[in-house]
């Protein structure tokens, strides 16, 4: 089967595109992380009969879910609808993503055995999330980019590790520190199902690709460096030969920017913490930067809304005059489930106005 795939030409001519390689935007591009998921009504509709997980490897809901934030909120870039252990799962990890809790592992990774023992993915086990690529660029209008994604090597290890959502990554630090060996031998094969994953979607014709190491904030900038650092680097590295943006986030990363932005992203995303402009000089010149909104701040009214969408704006211009080379709006991190979602449209009409 063949589906619409875009030549660079045609990328450039997308907002999220243009903004994150230095070129003008014929509008500031916004898009939000979660966008897709529990905050719709119709997501919920149609999960109302459907796991998470299965959810995920059905190219149709896959794209359905992807296209319904879209169609909503006229938003300039579609996430595809999947998960960062979707991979894990893929490969044959046994795995489950709970309501209300997240990943859990039925197994935790906490030898150097059970490292040894980790599967490899291979592309076809993610055969559907290809094929959800492809419906999705065929759906997607010609200013509206598919945005790409995987967990990157420390927020998936963190999950293995644990064993599901931590408070304090205890394990996860402990491994790190007290047998670097075995932490760098999982980090080295979580990066290669990241790459993988990567490229699958990318093959596929993904616009641009987020690396999700939303956990990262829980690390010093020393530990960072030296543990986590590297393997990132290295996934980034394995996909530059796309030319398609590279984005990486994570929450509470103010002391990390810099590190993260030696990761060699082409766009930071940066939480709430740090005003885009600050985090510009944190991050140095010649990359784009993506955020900021508070996602509570969503629930405060009308009018904070307004004011704090302006004020990110703000912040993003002057971003670009302190050497950011574009901005995209987004929020600080994903959409929570209680919001409204008619306060998103608001959002995303106010970002293509003010
Ligand atoms: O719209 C999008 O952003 C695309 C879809 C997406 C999901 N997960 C769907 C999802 C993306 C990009 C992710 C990435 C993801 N998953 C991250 C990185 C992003 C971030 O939030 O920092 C992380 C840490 C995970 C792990 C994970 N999966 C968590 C913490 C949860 C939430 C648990 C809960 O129920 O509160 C999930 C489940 C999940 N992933 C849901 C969705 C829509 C909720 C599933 C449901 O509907 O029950």
């Amino acid at each position: 089967m063949s589906h619409a795939t875009r030549t660079r030409a045609d990328r450039s001519q997308l907002p999220l595109v243009a903004a994150a390689t230095g070129a003008r935007p014929s509008r500031r591009p916004v898009w939000f992380m979660r966008q897709a998921g529990r905050s719709l009504p119709e997501y919920r509709a149609l999960r109302a009969e459907h796991g998470m997980l299965e959810s995920c490897f059905d190219p149709a809901m896959v794209c359905e879910i992807t296209m319904q934030p879209v169609r909503r909120h006229d938003v300039d870039a579609a996430i595809l609808f999947s998960d960062i252990v979707v991979p894990l799962k893929a490969a044959g990890i046994d795995l489950d993503i709970v309501a209300g809790t997240g990943p859990v592992i039925a197994n935790p990774v906490r030898t150097a055995a059970d490292v040894a023992a980790l599967p490899r993915l291979e592309p076809d086990a993610v055969g559907a999330v290809a094929h959800a690529v492809g419906l999705i660029l065929d759906e997607l209008s010609d200013t509206t980019a598919l945005i790409g994604f995987a967990g990157a090597p420390f927020t998936l290890a963190s999950y293995l590790i644990e064993g599901g959502p931590s408070r304090n990554y205890e394990r996860t630090k402990a491994m790190m520190h007290g047998d670097p060996q075995t932490w760098n031998l999982l980090m080295g094969k979580l990066a290669d199902i990241t790459i993988a994953f990567l490229r699958v979607q990318l093959d596929a014709g993904a616009d641009a690709m987020q690396l999700f190491d939303s956990w990262a904030g829980m690390l010093s900038a020393a530990d960072y460096q030296r543990f986590v650092a590297p393997h990132s680097t290295r996934v980034l590295a394995e996909v530059a030969e796309y030319g398609v943006p590279r984005i990486h986030f994570g929450v509470g990363t103010g002391e990390l920017l810099a590190p993260m932005a030696a990761t060699g992203a082409d766009v930071i995303g940066v939480d709430w913490r740090v005003p885009l402009d600050e985090a510009v000089r944190r991050v140095g010149p010649g990359k784009a930067v993506q955020g900021n909104l508070d996602p509570t701040l969503l629930f405060a009214g009308t009018d904070v809304v307004e004011q704090h969408v302006q004020r990110v704006i703000d912040d993003g211009d002057r971003a670009i005059a302190e050497g950011a080379i574009g901005h995209i709006f987004n929020l600080g991190h994903g959409v929570l489930p209680g919001t409204d979602p008619d306060v998103l449209t608001r959002v995303v009409e106010l970002v293509h106005t003010l």
